[in-house]
């Protein structure tokens, strides 16, 4: 592995190479690995390009997570072929998650050359070279190693102040409504050397915030393998890359309640810079519901970390994520959630109908029973209690004062800058002369269900 290669990579705009069009779906693990998509391509010889018009290549980066993920992809696939008529050379490659769970029955659309899992990008150079010559292209083998360690991601849309880092890819929890074990395989985890290698060479280049990524960070564990006995767990990971600047802020996401021990949490109180949020996606309110989906932790043992969070790390905000109408769930069960979110009080929520999937072990051992009205009801009712909770937290901050990193200037007005509070939270206020990248601290002045209005009090 070419590992001293760590350089920062910044998009390349050249009209004389092929242009790669890359468009992104679903999750941010996915607008990390378009990155790495790019870095690898750019290295072959490619550039980007801004509009699909001007594509010699479009690559789309898909998530399979919900029916609706892959409905909103196949539409988009669609618009391709329309611009495929148009452009007959034109290269149609599909990525990532749909890629890896329906294979070559994507080439029944008629519109794609290329269909690579999430594990196959360094395959891309090859497999688009093979286009012209043998016609479409198909990897979709998954691995027990591949981590792009080594690879330098081009941060494409970025704010120049804050970046993901994918710190491990795969799961091995089989959640069983969930289908990414399927599609990007087994958990490993990456060398923290390449991590901090990565952390660091974005703090030089300017940004401020590293916002560590993994499907479960909780059972991050990386074994040396000349040496078994040398390993590095989540928290010591999270130190590491706390300890390369005070001036760097690291986030993380997410952390599962199974695996989510004290150490990460005592490692977050003793460094100011970790932000104080945690994602800990509940699903359900139901210890019969939790069961069923495999999560290996009841409604008592979730509240159990709640309570410990809020014990080492009093103003640690909480979100979290939950499904609505999974297979067997009662008004009861549903009832258990309403109680649960009223218990905790969420900063913030993800909020799902639950979307069976194909081959999950939901979808072969239970019955997707719940109608789409209960689905839909249950939904609602979840997002206006929600709704009504993340109001009444915002408005428990007004009059207080928060450190605050400026991403940008407002889409409002250029006038107003906003960025982030460490609890995650959105604040906008008058830009007085401050800059992208800059820490201020605020004190919130109002505030809807979504964003805090502040005003600069210190520097
Ligand atoms: N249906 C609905 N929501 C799902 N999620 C995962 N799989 C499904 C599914 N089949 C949700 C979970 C997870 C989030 C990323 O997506 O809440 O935490
Ligand atoms: Fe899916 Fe569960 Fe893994 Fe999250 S932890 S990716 S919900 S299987």
């Amino acid at each position: 592995m070419k590992q001293e290669q760590y350089r920062n990579v910044k998009p390349v705009f050249d009209t004389h190479k092929p242009q790669v069009f890359i468009e992104t779906y679903g999750c941010q693990m996915n607008v990390n690995d378009s990155e790495v998509v790019l870095s690898i391509l750019q290295d072959a010889g490619y550039s980007l390009c801004n509009e699909m018009t001007n594509a010699d290549i479009i690559l789309i980066n898909t998530c399979s997570i919900r029916d609706n993920a892959e409905q909103r992809v196949l539409g988009r696939l669609e618009v391709f072929r329309q611009e495929k008529k148009k452009k007959k050379r034109l290269v149609i490659g599909v990525l990532g998650c749909m890629a890896e769970r329906m294979k070559d029955s994507l080439f029944e659309t008629n519109t794609v050359d290329i269909v690579a899992g999430p594990d196959a990008y360094r395959d891309l150079p090859k497999l688009i070279a093979a286009v012209a010559s043998d016609g479409r292209q198909i990897n979709t083998i998954l691995s027990h190693e591949e981590t792009y360690a080594d690879i330098s991601p081009v941060r494409m849309d970025s704010n120049g102040v804050s970046a993901y880092i994918s710190i491990m890819r795969g799961c091995n929890n089989v959640c069983s409504y969930c289908v990414v074990p399927y599609t990007r395989g087994a958990e490993r985890s990456r060398d923290p050397q390449s991590i901090i290698r990565e952390a660091k060479e974005l703090f030089s280049n300017g940004y401020k915030e590293v916002n560590l990524l993994g499907q479960n960070v909780d059972s991050y564990l990386w074994v040396d393998r000349d040496n078994p006995t040398k390993t590095v767990n989540f928290a010591q990971l999270l130190e590491l890359v706390a300890l390369i600047s005070p001036q760097l802020r690291v986030r993380f996401s997410t952390s599962h309640p199974k695996d989510m021990g004290n150490g990460v949490l005592y490692t977050m109180a003793m460094y100011s810079n970790i932000c104080n949020h945690i994602h800990l996606p509940v699903q359900s309110g139901s210890t019969v519901m939790l069961d069923r989906m495999n999560r290996k932790y009841t409604r008592e043992g979730y509240l159990e970390r709640i309570a410990k969070i809020r014990e080492i790390l009093p103003d640690c905000a909480i979100t979290t994520d939950v499904i609505a109408g999974f297979c067997g769930e009662t008004q009861e069960d549903h009832d258990q959630t309403i109680s649960l979110f009223k218990e905790v009080r969420f900063d913030g929520a993800f909020m799902f109908m639950y979307s069976e999937r194909p081959n999950t072990k939901a979808a072969r051992q239970f019955k997707d029973d719940v109608s789409v009205e209960v689905k839909t009801a249950r939904l609602t009712e979840i997002i206006d209690l929600q709704n009504e909770i993340s109001l009444e937290r915002n408005r428990e901050s007004i009059g207080k004062i928060y450190e605050v990193l400026i991403e940008g200037t407002s889409k409002r007005s250029a006038d107003e800058m906003v960025g982030r509070n460490q609890q995650n939270k959105m604040c906008v206020f008058a830009a007085e002369g401050h800059h992208a990248g800059e820490y201020v601290m605020v004190e919130v002045t109002s505030c809807s269900s979504a964003t805090l209005h502040a005003k600069i009090v210190e520097n």
